[in-house]
């Protein structure tokens, strides 16, 4: 059966996200289809929606392929496929980088079409006024500092941060921004690990990490990374769960064996004249 995406009750909210500093870690994957959010629903605190779908399920070089109907189309399916997660869709670049007008049109556009509970953006004290006019306007914000995947050309490819003494302190001015406008919480990505626990113990919001560090207050992996589809190299910080890729395979492997061999389909799979056995 199909969950109760309509109940706002069955929902975590982001302000109780944003109540789960120190505490126990909050649970985060990506997710952008609805199976794939039916299955995760009972064992995540929050889906989030991210922008890599441009990269993962879409075949993008970068995520600067997600436009906003992207990105709705799969928070919907996400939303329709769980009732109990907090669902945060990502604001594609391009969305919301000019002015904080724009950035509240396209999270409520965003909110809206979706009825997700919260929205991400990328960047610190370049967006800083972005992320308070979407709160101001009642919408929940989650930041992203550190590696941040929209910036990668311009950055000169995907660069660890926090190894040089600038670098640190422009993590530290961001994570200030980030709280500072409203964020509930906001993503650290692939930074040092000294340096991500640092910022965790210096902000009053929820740090979820991602190549940062086991002291932050929560994690987030692709979920096409951890159960093992990626086709590509994956990054070294995913830990990989499972091996679907090995399992679709092999199950592609005997099914194409069986057509090209008549053994499939059997008895079992084709449906007789008699009435009763009519049913697909
Ligand atoms: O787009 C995404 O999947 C993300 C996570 C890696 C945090 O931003």
């Amino acid at each position: 059966m199909a969950p109760d995406a309509s109940d706002p009750e069955l929902r975590i909210s982001a302000s109780s996200i944003r109540l789960r500093k120190a505490g126990v870690p909050v649970v985060c994957l990506t997710a952008y289809t609805y199976p794939v959010a039916r299955l995760l629903d009972d064992h995540v605190d929050l889906l989030l929606v991210g922008d890599s779908v441009a990269m993962v399920l879409h075949g993008h070089e970068t995520t600067l392929g997600a436009s906003l109907e992207m990105m709705i189309a799969h928070g919907q399916a996400v939303m329709r496929g769980s009732a109990r997660a907090c669902v945060v869709v990502d604001m594609p670049a391009g969305s919301y980088e000019a002015t904080p007008r724009q950035a509240v049109a396209s999270a409520r556009r965003i909110v809206n079409e979706t009825g997700c509970q919260a929205v991400k953006l990328e960047g610190g004290v370049t967006v800083a006024r972005q992320i308070a006019a979407i709160v101001a306007a009642g919408i929940p914000v989650m930041g992203h500092i550190g590696l941040q995947p929209q910036s990668v050309a311009s950055d000169g490819g995907y660069r660890i941060k926090g190894r040089t003494q600038e670098n640190v302190a422009a993590l530290y001015r961001d994570a200030e921004a980030v709280e500072k406008a409203g964020a509930f919480s906001v993503v650290i990505e692939g930074t040092v690990e000294t340096v991500a626990a640092d910022l965790t113990r210096q902000i009053s919001i929820p740090t979820i990490g991602i190549g940062a560090s086991g002291d932050c207050d929560g994690q987030i992996l692709v979920i096409d990374d951890m159960v093992g589809l990626t086709v590509d190299r994956v990054p070294k910080f995913v830990k990989q769960y499972a091996d679907l890729r090995s399992v679709i395979s092999q199950a592609a492997a005997s099914y194409a064996a069986e057509v090209r061999s008549r053994t499939f389909p059997g008895p079992n799979h084709v449906f007789s004249a008699a009435a009763d056995k009519n049913k697909a």
